[in-house]
């Protein structure tokens, strides 16, 4: 599908803009060229003058950089005047971190998310789209629960629009990007590099879902064509063992298992069995569709559209040690050395 035209001549804002997805968002945009204007959101100038330095796409004419913060509502109000479209990347997102930091993590996730939504409906905002995780699935850490909370608080802004009918709001979910900052591969890169005597593994049986930036941007880009407000949408995406991770980084080298970290879970889950029942499969994706739509059958007829499955299997879950789709060391060997 082309989905450019989605985009022609929309001011499009990424919160977050400074991160792993938001440069990589950005410069999708900037490279396609056809939207008007691309807002990069976030609070800290360094990463900003670092992301403009960096590369020269990154001082394309229609770049804008603006400072502020997801718990400063005016700020975002002030952001989002003309904007079409809105990204929302910002978020505070390593599990230790919440753990020690609960309130922070609230603050930036949940009422930062809060204030994505009234700012959107206050200024026009057309479509929004913010991004979770498979954390948010079942959570037993914070950071999961806070973007637990962040999901239901944007499907739920769809019943504030009124008669207008917009801003639509939708949630995109996935698993762990490949390199993203702060992820595993980077840090067993770095212990690599240091000429460490092993890699740390938490827990041989561990498995997780994997996704690339580009990958990731593109879905997200499908979904802003596809969305109708409400949905929850999960690519299907493969799963890796970590320890085929470890050989295709470094072929016999010795691992050490260091137990499982509080708030880590041994597998993840992207759908539960629960919301299972009110989710449609597609060729590529799934969406979860909110409960309480389901009873009104003229509505839930344009999320069915070009649907494959209405109705999954009892007892279905989407979870990454039973997923049908799986990375090899040799394929995830490949990934490597493109990131
Ligand atoms: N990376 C993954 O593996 C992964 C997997 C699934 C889902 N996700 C989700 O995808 C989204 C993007 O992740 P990412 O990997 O790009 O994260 P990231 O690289 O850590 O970037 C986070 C961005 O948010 C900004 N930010 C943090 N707090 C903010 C605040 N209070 N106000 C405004 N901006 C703020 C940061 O810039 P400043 O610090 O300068 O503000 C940065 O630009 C997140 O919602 C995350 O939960 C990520």
């Amino acid at each position: 599908m082309n989905q450019s035209p989605l985009f022609a001549n929309k001011n499009v804002l990424i919160t977050g803009g400074t991160g792993s997805f938001g440069r990589a968002f950005a410069k999708n945009l900037l490279q396609e060229d056809v939207c008007n204007k691309v807002i990069i959101f976030s609070r800290d100038e360094w990463k900003q003058w670092e992301m403009r330095e960096s590369e020269p796409i990154y001082s394309h004419p229609k770049i804008r950089f603006f400072l502020g913060d997801v718990r400063d509502k005016p700020r975002l109000e002030r952001a989002f005047n003309e904007v079409h479209y809105v990204v929302h990347a910002a978020a505070l997102k390593q599990v230790p971190a919440a753990e020690y930091n609960p309130s922070e993590f609230v603050k930036t996730n949940v009422i930062g998310g809060m204030n994505v939504i009234d700012a959107a409906i206050e200024c026009g905002v057309e479509r929004v789209i913010a991004l979770s995780t498979d954390k948010a699935v079942n959570p037993i850490n914070l950071y999961g629960a806070t973007k637990l909370c962040s999901d239901k608080l944007f499907v739920a802004g769809n019943s504030y629009v009124g008669a207008r009918g917009f801003p639509m709001f939708s949630v995109v979910r996935y698993g762990n990007v490949l390199g993203s900052r702060g992820s595993l591969i980077p840090f067993w890169r770095k212990l690599l590099n240091e000429n460490a005597a092993f890699l740390p593994v938490t827990d041989s049986r561990m498995t997780r879902f994997w996704i690339n930036l580009d990958e990731a941007i593109n879905f997200v880009k499908l979904c802003f064509s596809v969305m109708q407000g409400g949905e929850i949408f999960v690519p299907k995406i493969p799963s890796m063992k970590i320890t085929d991770l470890a050989e295709a980084m470094a072929p016999n080298f010795p691992l050490k298992t260091t137990g499982i970290r509080e708030g880590e879970k041994l597998h993840e889950l992207m759908i539960g069995t629960e919301d299972s029942r009110h989710t449609l499969e597609f060729k590529d994706y799934y969406t979860i569709i909110p409960e309480m739509y389901w009873k009104h059958q003229e509505l839930m007829m344009k999320y069915k559209k070009n649907c494959i499955t209405e109705k999954l299997a009892e007892n279905f879950c989407y979870a990454s040690n039973t997923n049908s789709q799986w990375l090899s060391t040799e394929e995830l060997r490949k990934i490597l050395l493109s990131i």
